[in-house]
């Protein structure tokens, strides 16, 4: 089965491909810049026609979510357009599109884990765009499945976990929010997760098509549990550490507004596929490992 992934130098398209490579059914073509640029019309289209996929993952998006907030024209061609070019490009052929969301779509002001059907109300740019992504998907492809995760890390790319492991070799005190709640989520169990989806759909080829799931590590953590978590892993593995100290929302102010609660309830994937997520602290260990094993921490 030969399975076309977008944003092969982002987090998730490089934790597919490592997750794939033991599977021999499953050939991965990952596909990012130079060679496709979403912000160009007809990019996606032509990837299709060129590598005639079975099943496309759309895992490429603009994700600088303070800097959408200055290019919300580029942002939205590239969460919106492009991802509607790919599911449209992809019926062209018959071939199903998981589009990966993101819990931005929702404004965060309620105490509950959301839920897919819960009402949407992005609160900036990036998630109003990638709400609009999953419209244009839905649209274009009956044979969709929207899939939203949240705060991603890997050994991969940019993100917090690594951020703060940077951080903490350059000062002796980090200041961490602490009044935003998430479901940390590692990208290698996101795309383990993706990848049953996919092998369901071997046996059961309607599973779950035309439908909306959350997929988000287990349990809840602050930012601030996060990197004080993080410290901890650090300790164990001799990697410089420094003091984690709490601060609310409002003394770091950024260009975009996140949303307190960003809480995902994965038991509708769960249910459907039968993959459970990890619990985050496990999950967040074995990267931390891994990165201090790798020496990797700086660089890509
Ligand atoms: N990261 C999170 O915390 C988070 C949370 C919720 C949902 N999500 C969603 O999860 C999915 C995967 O995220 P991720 O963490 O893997 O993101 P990522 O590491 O930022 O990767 C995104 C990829 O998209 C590519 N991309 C950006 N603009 C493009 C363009 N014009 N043409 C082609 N490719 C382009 C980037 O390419 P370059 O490498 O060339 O820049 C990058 O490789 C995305 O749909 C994201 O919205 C992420």
């Amino acid at each position: 089965m030969k399975v076309l992934v977008t944003g092969a130098n982002g987090q998730l398209a490089r934790s597919l491909v490592e997750r794939a490579s033991s599977r021999r059914h499953l050939e991965l073509v990952a596909l990012g810049r130079p060679s496709l640029d979403l912000a160009q019309k007809g990019s996606a289209a032509s990837a299709i026609e060129r590598t005639q996929p079975d099943i496309v993952i759309n895992a490429a998006a603009y994700t600088a979510v303070d800097q959408a907030e200055h290019e919300p024209q580029l942002a939205f061609r590239i969460n919106a357009e492009a991802a509607g070019e790919f599911a449209a490009a992809a019926a062209s052929i018959g071939a199903p599109i998981i589009q990966v969301s993101t819990d931005y779509v929702f404004d965060g002001r309620t105490r509950e884990p959301y839920r897919e059907d819960s009402p949407t109300h992005p609160l900036g740019v990036y998630g109003a765009t990638k709400l609009a992504g999953e419209d244009h998907v839905r649209a274009a492809n009956p044979r969709h499945a929207i899939v939203r995760t949240a705060w991603v890390y890997s050994p991969f790319s940019k993100n917090f976990v690594r951020t703060i492991i940077e951080a903490a070799r350059a000062r002796d005190v980090l200041t961490v929010v602490d009044d935003q709640l998430g479901s940390p989520t590692s990208a290698l169990d996101l795309a383990e997760g993706l990848i049953r989806m996919v092998e369901t759909w071997t046996e059961s080829p309607q599973l779950g098509l035309g439908e909306t799931f959350h997929l988000a590590g287990s349990g809840v953590a602050s930012w601030f549990g996060v990197a004080e978590f993080v410290m901890s892993e650090c300790h164990k593995h001799c990697l410089d550490t420094a003091k984690v100290l709490p601060i609310r929302t409002a003394d770091w102010p950024t260009k975009a507004v996140r949303p307190s609660n960003s809480i995902l309830d994965s038991r509708k994937f769960e249910a459907a596929f039968g993959y459970t997520m990890p619990a985050w602290r496990e999950s967040m260990s074995a990267v931390v490992g891994r990165l201090a094993d790798e020496g990797a921490v700086l660089g890509g």
